[in-house]
C-alpha cells in the first residue's frame, strides 16, 4: 500500500532533446546577479538533463507542503542547492531507498544511477548552466492536495474527528488512537491516501482495520503510558463480561479471510507517499464488514512551535474496470530459534495486537515473540507465508522500528528452488517504503515466501536509544515490530480488462 514513492521509473538519459531551439527563457533575477560563467559545451544542463532527474526522483517529496526542507520544482530551488544537492547524491543519501540493486527490479525505485549521479556533479562543477530550450515541464500537484495521478478528488473523506495538539518542542512516540470504521460493508477501492493534515509535524501515520477486542472499548484515557489524556484511546470496557465459553471460538471460522483483509491496511502517510493506487484493473478490497474501527497509529515531531493535525483518508471507488483484487499476505513470525512462538491465535495479526493490549493492559506488547536480548547485535526474526494458490507477487513491504537492520525476501518455489526478491540493507525507520517488483512474479501454489529480518540492538547501531535493555514487540517506537507483507493478484483473477 505503501507504492507511490517519486515518479516512474528514470530514463532520464534519453530526455535530451536534439535540435530543439527555442527562444532562450529571460534571465531570472538570480542569474542576473552572478557572474556570466562561460559553460563548457558539454557541461549537462538543467533543462536538459537535471529538471527531468529532480522531477522523477526527489519532487515527490521536495515540494512546497510536504515533509522535504526545501522545494526542488524550479530552476532557481535547483541552482541555490546546488552544493548541497551534490553532496547529497555522492553520498548517496539522496534519495532515500534502501533496495541492493543486485536483487529485483522495482517500479517505484528512486535510487540514482552511477551514470545520473555524474551528470549531477558534472552539472553543478560546471557551473549550473540553465541551457537553451524549453524548461521542463514540472509536475503537477491537485490544488487541494490530493495526489491521485487523475487529479481526481477522493470519492469519499473520513477526517479524523478531533485535531491533535503537538508541543513546541520535546520527542513524542508512536502512538495509537481507534475511531470507529465510517461503513459496515465491504468497499472497494481503486486509491486510498492519509494526508496528515500537517506536514512539517508528522513523522508518518499508519491507519488500519481494526477489530475492538472483547473487554476493551474507544474512550478517554492516556494516549501513551504517562501521555495526555484524550478521547479515541482504547480503554477497558467497565461493563464487560467475560463469557464463560472460548471468547475467540466464533471468530476462528473464517479468520484466514479476515487475516488477509487486516493486513491490507487502509493507507499510510510517510513521508513522500502519494496515494497508494492500484495496477490498472485492479482493486483492493476494505473489509468493513470484517472489522469496526480503524486504528491509526500516529508519530509526530516537534518544530519549535506548538502545531495542530488533523489527518484526513481519503478513498477513490473502483470502477467497474477493475477485475483483479490486490491482495495482501503478512508473513507471520517465528523466531532464529524456532520454538518461541505459541500457536498462533485465531484472528491474524489484528487478533495478536488485541491480544496484546489486552494481556499487557496498554503496554500494547506483543507477547508471542521473545524480546530481543540487551546488546544483541544480529538478533533475527523470520516470516514465512504460503502461496495457496498460483499468484503474481506485486510488492513488498517492511515495518521495523530503530532496531530493524537487514531484510531479505526469498521466494521458494515449489520445486525448492529459491529466488532472492528482494534486500533491504540499511534498513531505516525514517523511510517505509513498499518496493513494487517492476514485472510480477509468478508465485505458482504450493510456494512460499519467507522474510529472514535482523534487528540490531547493540551500541553499533548509531539509532539504538538503549542498547542494555531487552526490546519488546509492540507498535511503540522504543520497541520494535515485525511487520512485513506482500500484495499479490490471483492468476485465475488476473484477466485483462475489457477494451470498450
Ligand atoms: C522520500 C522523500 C525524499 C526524496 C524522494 C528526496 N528527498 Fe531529499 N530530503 C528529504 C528529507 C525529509 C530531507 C530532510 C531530512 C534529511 O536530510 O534526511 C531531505 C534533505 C535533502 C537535502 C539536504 C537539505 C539540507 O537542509 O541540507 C538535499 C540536498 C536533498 N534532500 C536533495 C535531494 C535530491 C537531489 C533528491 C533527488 C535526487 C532528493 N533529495 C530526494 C526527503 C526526500
Amino acid at each position: 500500500m505503501l507504492r507511490t514513492i517519486g515518479a516512474t521509473t528514470l530514463t532520464v538519459t534519453a530526455v535530451v532533446v536534439m535540435g530543439l531551439t527555442l527562444p532562450a527563457a529571460s534571465p531570472s533575477a538570480a542569474v542576473d546577479t552572478m557572474d556570466t560563467p562561460t559553460y563548457n559545451a558539454d557541461t549537462p544542463t538543467y533543462n536538459e538533463h537535471i529538471g527531468q532527474l529532480l522531477f522523477e526522483n526527489c519532487t515527490g517529496c521536495h515540494r512546497p507542503n510536504q515533509i522535504a526542507p526545501m522545494s526542488l520544482l524550479s530552476y532557481q530551488d535547483a541552482r541555490k542547492w546546488a552544493r548541497a544537492i551534490k553532496a547529497k547524491v555522492v553520498a548517496r543519501e539522496m534519495p532515500p531507498w534502501f533496495a541492493d540493486p543486485e536483487f529485483g527490479e522495482f517500479s517505484n525505485d528512486i535510487s540514482l544511477s552511477d551514470e545520473e549521479i555524474a551528470t549531477i556533479v558534472e552539472w553543478v562543477d560546471g557551473g549550473m548552466p540553465e541551457g537553451d530550450g524549453a524548461a521542463p515541464q514540472a509536475p503537477r500537484f491537485s490544488e487541494a492536495g490530493w495526489s491521485h495521478p487523475s487529479g481526481r478528488e477522493p470519492d469519499f473523506i473520513y477526517e479524523f474527528p478531533i485535531e491533535w495538539q503537538v508541543d513546541a518542542d520535546g520527542e513524542s512516540p508512536n502512538f495509537n488512537l481507534f475511531t470507529e470504521l465510517p461503513f459496515d460493508e465491504e468497499i472497494r477501492v481503486e486509491a486510498t491516501e492519509v494526508r496528515p493534515g500537517n506536514y512539517a509535524a508528522t513523522h508518518h501515520i499508519v491507519t488500519r482495520l481494526f477489530n475492538i477486542p472483547p473487554g476493551m472499548m474507544i474512550g478517554t484515557g492516556p494516549a501513551w503510558p504517562g501521555g495526555p489524556v484524550v478521547d479515541y484511546v482504547l480503554v477497558e470496557d467497565p461493563d464487560y463480561v467475560e463469557p464463560e465459553d472460548d471468547e475467540d471460538s466464533e471468530d476462528s471460522e473464517d479468520s484466514e479471510d479476515v487475516d488477509e483483509a487486516s493486513s491490507a491496511g487502509f493507507g499510510a502517510y510517510i513521508p513522500g507517499v502519494g496515494a497508494a493506487v492500484t495496477p490498472q484493473g485492479q482493486m483492493r478490497s476494505i473489509r468493513g464488514d470484517a472489522f469496526n474501527a480503524i486504528v491509526w497509529n500516529l508519530h509526530y515531531q516537534a518544530t519549535g512551535q506548538p502545531e495542530t493535525a488533523r489527518p484526513a483518508i481519503g478513498v477513490w471507488f473502483a470502477t467497474e474496470e477493475a477485475t483483479t483484487v490486490s491482495r495482501t499476505l503478512s508473513l507471520q513470525e517465528t523466531t532464529s530459534e524456532g520454538e518461541q512462538l505459541v500457536a498462533p491465535p485465531p484472528a491474524g495479526i489484528f487478533g495478536r495486537l488485541a491480544a496484546g493490549l489486552r494481556a499487557q493492559a496498554g503496554q500494547g506488547l506483543n507477547p508471542l515473540l521473545n524480546p530481543i536480548p540487551p546488546n544483541e547485535g544480529n538478533w533475527t526474526v523470520t516470516g514465512i507465508g504460503a502461496i495457496r494458490n498460483d499468484s503474481y507477487i506485486q510488492s513488498l513491504f517492511v515495518h521495523a522500528h530503530l532496531r530493524g537492520k537487514d531484510f531479505t525476501f526469498v521466494l521458494t518455489y515449489p520445486d525448492g528452488r529459491e529466488e532472492i526478491l528482494l534486500r533491504v540493507e540499511n534498513y531505516s525507520f525514517d523511510w517505509q517504503f513498499s518496493y513494487d517488483l517492476a514485472e510480477p512474479i509468478m508465485a505458482p501454489a504450493g510456494s512460499t515466501v519467507k522474510v529472514i529480518s535482523r534487528y540490531d540492538n547493540s551500541r553499533a547501531n548509531r539509532r539504538n536509544p538503549a542498547p542494555h535493555r531487552e526490546v519488546y514487540w509492540s507498535e511503540q517506537s522504543w520497541d520494535d515490530m515485525f511487520l512485513t507483507n506482500i500484495t499479490y493478484t490471483l492468476v485465475e483473477e488476473d484477466r485483462p480488462i475489457a477494451q470498450d
